[in-house]
C-alpha cells in the first residue's frame, strides 16, 4: 500500500497553524492552538508517534523533518505571545474608560416618591385602586348622580358603556374601596392614572397621575386638612412657599377647597406658568361629605375625615419648571433623563 509521504503531512499542518496562529485574537484562544499542536495529545507528537511506520532510513529524515516543524510552531508561539503582552504593555492606562451608562427615574417616579415619603412620615399608609372601574366607585358612591352637572368635569373613556365600565376620572374611588374595606382610624394615600376626555395641549394629557389622601376618625376637622396640607406644600417645595385655601365645589366633600401656592417660577411676580397670578392651584380637597360615609356603611353622625386630591404631573411641573406636560409621555431621554 503507497503510505503519503509523512513530508507532505508536514507542509499541509505547517501552512494550517500558521493561519490559526496569526487569527489567535487573545491569549485564551493562543493558548489553546499551543495545546492542539504542541500538547500531549496534540498534533506533533501525532507525527512522532507514526515514526514507527517507518524503515529506520526514512525515520532519521522524517524525524528531522518533525523536529524542524515543531521548533518553528514553538518559534511561532513565542512571537505572538510577546506581541499580546507588548500590545498590553503599550496601552495608555490613562485613557478614560467605558463608564456604564445608568437610567434615570421618570420625573413622575421622582415626584411620587417623594410625595409618598412625605406623607409616610406623616404616619399616612399607601393604598392603590383599579384604573378600569364601575360608574358606582368613580361617581354614585361619590355623590356624584348619573344626571349632575359636575360630571362633565369628568368625562372619561368608556370600557362598557352598556355594563357602566369606565377608566377612572381620578383616584378618588380608591377612597371607597379603602373605606368598604376599613374601619376608622386611619389614613392612607394612593397613587395612580387617571384618565379624562381632554384635548392634548400643553396643560392637558388625557393620561395622567393623581395622588388621593384620605383620612378618617372621630373629631376629625378643617384644622388637621389644614395642618396636613400645609406642612406637604412646605416640606416639598421649602418653608417659603405660602400656601392659600380658596372654597369650592366637589359632591364628595363639604366644605370643599382648592389650594394654591405662590408660584415657585416667579416667586409671586407673575409669569406664564402662574397665568400672572402668583399663585399656582395645586390640589382639591374638603371634608368628607357624609353621604358617602352612608354609602360606605360608616357611622356619619360618629365619623368626619377629609380627602384631598391632586396631579402628580402639575407637582413635577412647579418642582422643576416644565414648561409642557407633552414632555413626560414623549420617552425622549434627553428630557426624562436629567431629573433627579
Ligand atoms: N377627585 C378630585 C378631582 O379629581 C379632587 C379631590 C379629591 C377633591 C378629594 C376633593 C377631595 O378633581
Amino acid at each position: 500500500m503507497e503510505r503519503k509521504p509523512i513530508k507532505d503531512d508536514i507542509e499541509i499542518i505547517l501552512k494550517r497553524a500558521v493561519e490559526e496562529a496569526v487569527t489567535a485574537a487573545d491569549s485564551e484562544s493562543l493558548e489553546n492552538w499551543k495545546t492542539k499542536y504542541l500538547g500531549r495529545k496534540g498534533e506533533i507528537n501525532g507525527l512522532f508517534s507514526r515514526l514507527s511506520e517507518f524503515s529506520a532510513e526514512e525515520r532519521k529524515d522524517a524525524g528531522a523533518r518533525i523536529n524542524d516543524l515543531k521548533n518553528k510552531l514553538e518559534g511561532i508561539y513565542g512571537e505572538r505571545k510577546e506581541g499580546m503582552a507588548e500590545k498590553r504593555r503599550s496601552a495608555n492606562l490613562s485613557f478614560p474608560g467605558k463608564s456604564p451608562s445608568i437610567g434615570a427615574l421618570h420625573p413622575v417616579t421622582i415626584v411620587t416618591r417623594e410625595m409618598t415619603a412625605i406623607f409616610a412620615e406623616m404616619g399616612f399608609g399607601i393604598a392603590s385602586g383599579p384604573e378600569i372601574e364601575t360608574d358606582y366607585y368613580n361617581f354614585e358612591a361619590l355623590n356624584i348622580p348619573a344626571e349632575h352637572p359636575s360630571k362633565d368635569v369628568w368625562d372619561t373613556f368608556y370600557v362598557s358603556e352598556k355594563d357602566k365600565i369606565l377608566l377612572r376620572t381620578h383616584t378618588s374611588p380608591v377612597q371607597v374601596r379603602i373605606m368598604e374595606k376599613t374601619s376608622p382610624p386611619f389614613r392612607v394615600v394612593a397613587v395612580g392614572k387617571c384618565f379624562r376626555k381632554d384635548d392634548v395641549d400643553s396643560t392637558h394629557s388625557p393620561v395622567f397621575h393623581q395622588m388621593e389622601g384620605l383620612m378618617v376618625d372621630e373629631g376629625i376637622n378643617f384644622s388637621h386638612l389644614k395642618g396636613v396640607l400645609t406642612h406637604f406644600i412646605t416640606r416639598m417645595f421649602g418653608d417659603s412657599v405660602k400656601v392659600k385655601f380658596t372654597p369650592s365645589f366637589f359632591p364628595f366633600t363639604e366644605p370643599s377647597a382648592e389650594v394654591s401656592m405662590s408660584c415657585n417660577i416667579c416667586k409671586g411676580g407673575g409669569c406664564s406658568t402662574c397665568h400672572k397670578t402668583g399663585y399656582i392651584e395645586v390640589l382639591g380637597c374638603g371634608m368628607v361629605h357624609p353621604q358617602v360615609f352612608r354609602n360606605v356603611g360608616y357611622d356619619a353622625e360618629k365619623f368626619t375625615g377629609f380627602a384631598f386630591g391632586m396631579g402628580i404631573e402639575r407637582l413635577a411641573i412647579i418642582k422643576f419648571g416644565i414648561t409642557d406636560i407633552r414632555y413626560f409621555y414623549q420617552n425622549d431621554i434627553r428630557f426624562i433623563g436629567q431629573f433627579s
